[in-house]
């Protein structure tokens, strides 16, 4: 698995972990200029530990759909170039704004990522959806915001079951999310994200 540039494995308080360059938020560790990227607290970094292929580079265009507090939109900003951080709620979204105060590429957005022409004057053609919205309707919100993904664009989305149904199986949400998400993506791989986060689906997907 390739580490997008920018991010790196760096030992940080005595253990090798992912980390990216920034400042850091809230309390988490640091080492020489390291922010750690805690895949306990951020599905993508998850990802990035359980060795998914998100294709990721470092430098791309980036939309991030579920921004709250900024924990892994400021990652993203970290290693990604323009990052557009959508959050529909205002107190996470007040927090995810002192967050991008040192971050000038990353751009807070306080709208519905369910409403995607709400803030389609604003975000240009980009490379990557990140989306972690746990919000009932997962997989339409990432078919609707698919009209920002520049051709052959990535999708790196994660599906929270409980979002979708509380009593339902798992396995069974993820199946019919998938098989919604195959309406506009190409599916490339999927994950669940145990131990980190229970019951979520990590899937890599490209725009068709
Ligand atoms: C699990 S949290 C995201 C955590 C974040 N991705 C991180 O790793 O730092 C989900 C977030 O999605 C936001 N959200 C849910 N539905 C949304 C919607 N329709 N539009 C924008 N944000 C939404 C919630 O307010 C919440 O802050």
């Amino acid at each position: 698995m390739t580490l997008p540039d920018g991010v790196e494995r760096r030992r940080i308080e005595g253990e090798s972990v992912l980390s990216t360059r920034g400042e850091p938020i809230s309390d988490e560790p640091t080492a020489d200029g390291w922010r750690r990227w805690d895949p306990h607290r951020s599905k993508l970094g998850a990802m990035l530990e359980l060795g998914m292929e998100t294709g990721l580079r470092g430098g791309e265009t980036a939309l991030y759909l579920g921004a709250a507090a900024g924990t892994t939109a400021s990652h993203v900003a970290d290693f990604a170039g323009p990052t557009y951080a959508v959050e529909f709620a205002p107190r996470p979204a007040r927090e995810l704004c002192t967050v991008a105060a040192s971050r000038p590429n990353l751009f807070v957005l306080l709208k519905d990522a369910r409403d995607p022409a709400s803030y389609g004057h604003v975000v240009e053609p980009v490379d990557v959806v990140v989306q972690d919205v746990a919000t009932r309707g997962q997989a339409r919100v990432a078919l609707e915001n698919r009209v920002f993904l520049r051709e052959e664009g990535r999708l790196l989305a994660v599906i929270k079951a409980r979002s979708e149904d509380v009593t339902a199986d798992p396995e069974q949400v993820f199946e019919e999310a998938l098989a919604e998400l195959r309406d506009g993506y190409e599916i490339i791989e999927t994950a669940r994200l145990e131990p980190y986060h229970d019951d979520h689906l990590a899937v890599i997907a490209q725009r068709r």
